[in-house]
């Protein structure tokens, strides 16, 4: 099974189980990882599951489409290279050992 680590806002470590064809977002809710809102449930208009991906992992996942670009530029935390929406990507297992840290504000 692969797995994915996320880094809480509170600096809490979670390793999890993670299936693919669910989302980053999904996987952290489905575990009560806190920190994560997805107010919107996943539907990319919220922004709130902006996370932080490992920057030596950023290649591995992507870059963010156009919409979800547009998303992140309205994000209550400070926008990095490696921000991301939880809820815009889907685990596969080639992203096996994905770090993810939860960005502080969610909005
Ligand atoms: S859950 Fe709303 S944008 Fe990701």
């Amino acid at each position: 099974m692969s797995k994915i680590q996320f880094l809480t806002p509170a600096g809490e470590t979670y390793v999890l189980d993670a299936t693919p064809g669910s989302s980053v977002m999904e996987i952290a809710v489905q575990d009560g990882v806190p920190g994560i809102v997805a107010e919107c449930g996943g539907a990319g208009a919220c922004a709130t599951c902006h996370v932080y991906i490992d920057p030596a992992q950023t290649d591995l996942v992507g870059p963010p489409g156009d919409l979800e670009d547009d998303m992140l530029d309205g994000t209550m935390a400070a926008r990095k290279g490696s921000s991301r929406l939880a809820c815009q990507i889907e685990f596969h297992d080639g992203l096996d050992g994905l770090r993810i840290e939860i960005a502080r504000e969610q909005s």
